[in-house]
């Protein structure tokens, strides 16, 4: 192939990038967008404090323009997020207990039956767990009892038994981390009980403080082992040239050695695209030219 969802549908996989609505104005974006790519997650646009700014008020204008581009040019939409403990509206973020809880399940309701049938995987969860220790991270919803992330899976399953539902987290990359190891045994745990998990993402942003492992292919084996699909979610790597185009191409190859590994994500498309404020972490430059990292991940994709 001789573009990065082509190369990955030879390959059985997509290739998808992250989307901010207000960027679909910007010819240069969206030529890159729809040249290169058939996955796209809004970036910001399906998290609590976009779709419910109100309790009960729900508001999908700006996803709605990601998922109609894509539905218009043939590309599948990861939805992000549906509960999680940041970017929760003020409302939200206030309620605790019994009323949290219920909220969180409209919520999750609501937005899963408005987009079901138009979402290829829904990242249910994301980011319930420490940075260390192996424990959940403290937040209003874990304080409603260890139970909620399962029913959020549940309450996302009776919307949309149609999508994909997953886990998502960051610094679950390495095999030998506290976190990676409770993740793990978290969908150990949901696949013995038969709560309904279908996948796990991993964010995958790679950088000094938590770089990309040489056991990262491992970790996506082992958790595939489990009955789950795997993910690379939000793809991004600190660095330039040769060094960051070779991990990036790593990465790839690793995906592609794991048979239930079936797309990877990029969190942006342009350098100047980043949530970093600073960097060079993703495949085209501000000029929306292709890097080095580009043609490395387009050569795994087609040696694959
Ligand atoms: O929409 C407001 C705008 O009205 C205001 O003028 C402007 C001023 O700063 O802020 C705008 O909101 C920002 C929003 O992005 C949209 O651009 C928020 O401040 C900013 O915090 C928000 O950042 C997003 C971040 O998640 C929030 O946690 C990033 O764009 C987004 O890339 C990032 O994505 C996360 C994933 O969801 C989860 N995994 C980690 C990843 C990177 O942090």
């Amino acid at each position: 192939g001789t573009t990065l969802g082509a190369s990955a549908a030879e390959q059985g996989r997509y290739f998808g990038t992250a989307v901010a609505a207000y960027k679909l104005s910007d010819s240069q974006y969206v030529g890159i967008l729809n040249r290169e790519f058939n996955m796209v997650t809004p970036e910001n646009e399906m998290k609590w404090d976009a779709t419910e700014p109100s309790q009960g008020q729900f508001s999908f204008s700006s996803a709605d323009r990601i998922v109609n581009h894509a539905q218009a040019n043939g590309m599948r939409v990861r939805g992000h997020a549906l509960a999680w403990h940041s970017q929760q509206p003020g409302w939200a973020q206030n309620l605790s207990g019994s009323a949290l809880r219920q909220a969180m399940v409209n919520h999750i309701t609501q937005v899963a039956t408005y987009y079901r049938g138009k979402i290829y995987a829904w990242d249910v969860v994301n980011e319930a767990f420490a940075d260390s220790g192996g424990v959940r991270r403290d937040s209003n919803l874990q304080r409603t009892g260890d139970d909620w992330i399962e029913v959020a899976f549940r309450t996302a399953r009776a919307a949309d038994p149609g999508a994909k539902l997953c886990y998502n987290d960051y610094n679950t990359d390495n095999w030998t981390w506290a976190k990676t190891q409770a993740v793990y045994n978290m969908v150990k745990d949901f696949k013995a009980r038969g709560v309904p998990i279908d996948c796990v993402g991993f964010q995958s942003h790679f950088n000094s403080g938590s770089p990309y492992p040489s056991n990262y292919r491992t970790t996506l084996q082992n958790f595939a082992a489990l009955g789950v699909d795997v993910q690379i979610t939000e793809l991004d790597i600190e660095g330039s040239g040769t060094t960051q185009a070779t991990t990036y191409g790593n990465v790839v190859k690793d995906c592609l050695a794991v048979s239930r590994c079936n797309g990877i994500t990029v969190w942006g498309i342009r350098d100047s695209d980043s949530w970093r404020s600073s960097g060079t972490p993703l495949l085209f430059d501000g000029n929306g030219n292709k890097k080095p990292a580009y043609t490395a991940v387009l050569d795994a994709l087609n040696a694959g």
